[in-house]
């Protein structure tokens, strides 16, 4: 009698175990709610395309294998997608003077219009006239110039925005459009370059409880980037997968990365992200292979004294 108690007091601290154990895991998963996402894979940014990023198409496989490998650890997948007006003011092409890859400085009032100026020819149909306002109240912009890309509704050619055949995308995928005023470019997915307006992308991570951001796309120097920048400055946890990313130049992708670890993005591979997804302050996943000995030693014991019993 005795002997059968001290049993079922050894199994009765296995089972409450093996529930800890059970719980502390589902609690990871809760820890963090992920989203992936997918900068700009569009075809004018691949090979053939206008702005080709080199080796830019390299990004699809490792993109969708994520995708595939990580299914069930990712609440949601966005995609954005560069749409720019035929004429816009990002364009070498509608500033007289200037070639691609030059820097000008745009000027903007304080609602974030665009200001006629010495690169802003007065002719071009998305600026105003800011010559009454203060100086105060204006910000200058540093815009590089780049061949026309990414024009909203092409779908073939080296400007077309179209995302490419070769992603693997689903209808619960959310696409966020960047870009798509005349005259202000859109680096970041979130905002715009002079930080005036933003796209709907910060609310729609936060309709879905999302807390930690895996960046990957094109290009690593510039949207990838800005993106990444964005999400920490707006108190995700972000980790950027760099080789599901490529730059636009090296010099540019060094300063980035550089820039990135600085301010506490996590830069990781994609071979690293089952480990960086996980919080190691929380115990073990379910899914992983400590929770399932976990579960399994406890069941073995437990059925083990309930028979000697
Ligand atoms: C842009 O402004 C900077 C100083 O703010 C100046 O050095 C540079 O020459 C300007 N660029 C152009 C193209 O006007
Ligand atoms: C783009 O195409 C859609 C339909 O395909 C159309 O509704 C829209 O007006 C077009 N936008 C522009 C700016 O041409």
């Amino acid at each position: 009698m005795k002997m059968n108690l001290c049993y079922l007091f050894v199994e009765g601290m296995l089972v409450l175990l093996t529930i800890t154990a059970a719980l502390a895991g589902t609690q990871t998963v809760r820890g963090h709610q992920a989203a992936l996402l997918i900068i700009d894979v569009q075809d004018c940014f691949l090979p053939r395309g206008s702005l080709a990023v080199s080796d830019g198409d390299q990004v699809i496989p490792v993109i969708n294998k994520l995708r595939e490998d990580f299914k069930d650890a990712f609440s949601l997948v966005v995609l954005s997608q560069d749409w720019h007006c035929p004429d816009h003011v990002s364009f070498a092409s509608q500033h007289p003077g200037f070639n691609p890859y030059s820097v000008v400085n745009l000027t903007y009032n304080a609602d974030g219009a665009l200001c006629h100026g010495a690169s802003v020819p007065s002719n071009f149909p998305y600026a105003v006239d800011c010559s009454n306002q203060p100086g105060s109240k204006l910000r200058v912009v540093q815009q590089t110039l780049w061949p026309d890309h990414c024009i909203r509704n092409v779908t073939s050619g080296g400007t077309s925005a179209e995302f490419s055949p070769l992603l693997t995308m689903k209808d619960s995928d959310v696409v966020v459009r960047k870009g798509y005023l005349c005259g202000v470019d859109s680096y970041s997915a979130f905002f715009d370059n002079g930080g005036f307006r933003q796209t709907e992308l910060n609310g729609i991570l936060k309709e879905h409880n999302i807390d930690l951001v895996v960046v990957t796309g094109l290009a690593l120097d510039y949207c990838v980037y800005y993106t990444s920048k964005d999400a920490h400055a707006l108190g995700y946890k972000v980790l950027t997968v760099t080789d599901a990313a490529r730059g636009v130049a090296p010099g540019s992708t060094e300063a980035a990365l550089e820039d990135m670890k600085n301010i506490g993005i996590e830069l990781i591979t994609a071979a690293d992200l089952e480990g960086a997804l996980q919080d190691p302050s929380k115990g073990a996943n379910p899914g992983s292979f400590s929770f399932y000995l976990f579960v399994a030693l406890g069941a073995v014991l437990t059925a083990f004294l309930v028979f000697k019993s």
